[in-house]
């Protein structure tokens, strides 16, 4: 048992205009949103239907502030290919995780590397308007919950409904096969491959206010890369 695993935060933040370039409380109040969801200390952890409350996990993970970078550059818009990453490197990627806060564009929200991926590109991307609760944040994904999701893939998560058909599978067992995403603020039960949804995972594509846990199966997948061998051992102290 390795106890709450804490990682160490680098945020670069690449603005071309004042808005995106977020200030201090905007990025506290999403390092704050992290710690309380990993630690199911979030306040809207009591919504969890009964079906699925003893399944809501205390990931026990926390997260620092370790450094901020700030850079102008007059792009607007970065994509998904990781071209912000090749102009801006992570810093120290095998011992902390690299949020870069950029205008991704295309109605992308944030994205993600999964474990075990070139250092040079490791880490989440996050648009400015999606991160953290305060200031330059735009409904109904002013939650903080686009990083929660993000971080949840570069821990090793896939998305509950595994990306496929009812077959495919999350590889974890305790969250309910779906066929698909389920938007905006599904009603309980939402019925799919003959079972209710687990639609308030944080792994879904639901609003920010309509996710509130990680299941414990996906606490256990998400630790397991810590342990001797795995692909982010190296971030243990
Ligand atoms: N990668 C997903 C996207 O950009 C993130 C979805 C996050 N969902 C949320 N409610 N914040 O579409
Ligand atoms: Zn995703
Ligand atoms: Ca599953």
């Amino acid at each position: 048992n390795l106890g709450i695993i804490n990682i160490p935060v680098n945020v670069i933040v690449v603005y071309s205009n004042a808005d995106e370039n977020i200030s201090n409380a905007q990025i506290s109040s999403q390092i704050a949103v992290l710690n309380d969801d990993f630690r199911k200390a979030n306040n809207d952890v009591n919504e969890v239907p009964t079906e699925f409350e003893g399944l809501a996990a205390d990931s026990e993970f926390s997260f620092t502030l370790a450094n901020t970078y700030r850079y102008a550059d007059s792009r607007t818009s970065w994509g998904t290919n990781n071209a912000v990453k090749s102009a801006y490197p992570p810093v120290s990627p095998e011992t902390h995780l690299n949020i870069w806060v950029c205008n991704i564009g295309g109605g992308i929200l944030g994205y993600a590397q999964f474990p075990g991926g070139n250092l040079a590109t490791d880490g989440v991307v996050c648009s400015p308007q999606f991160f953290g609760t305060t200031g330059y944040v735009q409904a109904p994904f002013d939650k903080g919950r686009t990083m929660t999701h993000e971080v949840g893939h570069y821990l090793n998560l896939r998305h509950i409904w595994g990306d496929g058909r009812c077959k495919q599978d999350d590889f974890v067992s305790d969250t309910p096969s779906s066929d698909g995403p389920n938007y905006g603020c599904p009603s309980y039960p939402t019925v799919n491959c003959r079972t209710n949804d687990m639609t308030m995972n944080y792994m879904d594509y639901v609003d920010d206010a309509c996710m509130y846990m990680f299941s414990e199966g996906q606490k256990v997948r998400m630790r397991a890369i810590f342990a001797p061998g795995g692909a982010r051992e190296s971030m243990l102290p």
